[in-house]
């Protein structure tokens, strides 16, 4: 199986995860459909295939790890959901079609981001199965970093100063800041997640976080490259908005024949870095390649 080929995999079972378990009796029907629309059929799926191809490392099937995986995706698409809204980037389009908010209205734009970041929490927190293979000590761990990467350190404080920022000179390093909390910390997440549920050992553990949180840097690195260089139609969103809307970048900060040398340099560190660990790492390898190299 290539990585086009597992991702395509491991979007198709999440997706059939996310509809047989999304809440139908007693949701506004209207909100159900939002949820549906902001999940299922869209998106790479990139955070649930780095903790299938982390845990796999370690033997552990993606069966039980669904749903995580899939809560993962609904709280990565609330971001998304929300990240759209017309007071942040305004954007109309998202995943080859409308926006949230362009589809639903700006109130369920809200609404569906909310539930979707509950709902996504809720799939693996309430799931039995799940509590039940791995145990509530190791459930709670990976909440907990979740919600470490989410939080006002997190993902929320990154997108607050991404729209700080915004339209100001900035040096390199707060464009760093920035990549570092509303995209690297919940691309770290779900490798971190794997080791955990992996029973990886201290050291293991460590060396993948540091790896996650610097795949993580390259994957915004990469979605700031593409928005200069990619294709909208390829891409299924609205291309050169970073320099329209004057985003904090590193490629507004350092063009892009230098951010594409970076992006190169730092996938060989990240090789080197995941080659020295006692398991073998290859699907997680492609992944990583797959970030810096993607075309969407
Ligand atoms: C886009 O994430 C938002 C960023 C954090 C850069 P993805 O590129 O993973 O979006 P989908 O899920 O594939 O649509
Ligand atoms: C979004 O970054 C990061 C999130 C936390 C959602 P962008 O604003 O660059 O993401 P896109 O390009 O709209 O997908
Ligand atoms: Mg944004
Ligand atoms: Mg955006
Ligand atoms: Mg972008």
């Amino acid at each position: 199986m290539n990585i086009e080929q597992f991702l395509k995999e491991s979007a198709r079972e999440v997706d059939e995860f996310i509809e047989a378990k999304l809440p139908s009796r007693g949701v506004p029907p209207r909100l159900l459909e939002a949820l549906k629309y902001g999940t299922v059929g869209g998106g790479k799926k990139v955070r649930a295939s780095l903790l299938f191809a982390t845990a796999e490392a370690y033997g552990v099937e993606r069966k039980v790890l669904l749903p995580l995986a899939a809560g993962i995706e609904m709280i990565h698409a609330f971001s998304l959901v929300h990240d759209d809204l017309p007071c942040m980037d305004n954007d109309d389009y998202r995943r080859g079609k409308p926006s949230m908010h362009r589809a639903f209205g700006e109130a369920m734009g809200v609404l569906a981001g909310d539930a979707l970041l509950v709902e996504g929490l809720n799939l693996f927190m309430n799931d039995p199965h799940f509590v039940k293979t791995f145990g509530a000590r190791k459930t709670l761990q990976v909440a907990q970093v979740i919600l470490s990467a989410l939080g006002g350190k997190g993902m929320v404080g990154g997108q607050v100063l991404d729209l700080e920022y915004q339209g100001r000179d900035v040096t390199e390093r707060e464009v760093y800041e920035i990549y570092l909390r509303k995209t690297a910390l919940f691309i770290q997440a779900p490798v971190v997640c794997g080791g955990i549920l992996g029973k990886a050992g201290r050291k293991e553990r460590r060396a993948l976080a540091e790896f996650g949180l610097r795949l993580g840097q390259c994957f915004q690195i990469k979605d700031d490259l593409l928005d200069v260089t990619g294709e909208s139609a390829v891409l299924g969103k609205t291309v050169g908005k970073d320099v329209k809307q004057d985003k904090a970048t590193l490629v507004k900060v350092r063009g892009v024949e230098a951010t594409e040398r970076i992006l190169r340099e730092e996938f060989e560190a990240i090789k080197t870095l995941l080659s020295t660990l006692e398991h073998s790492f290859e699907r997680l390898l492609e992944l990583a390649r797959f970030v810096v190299e993607r075309s969407y």
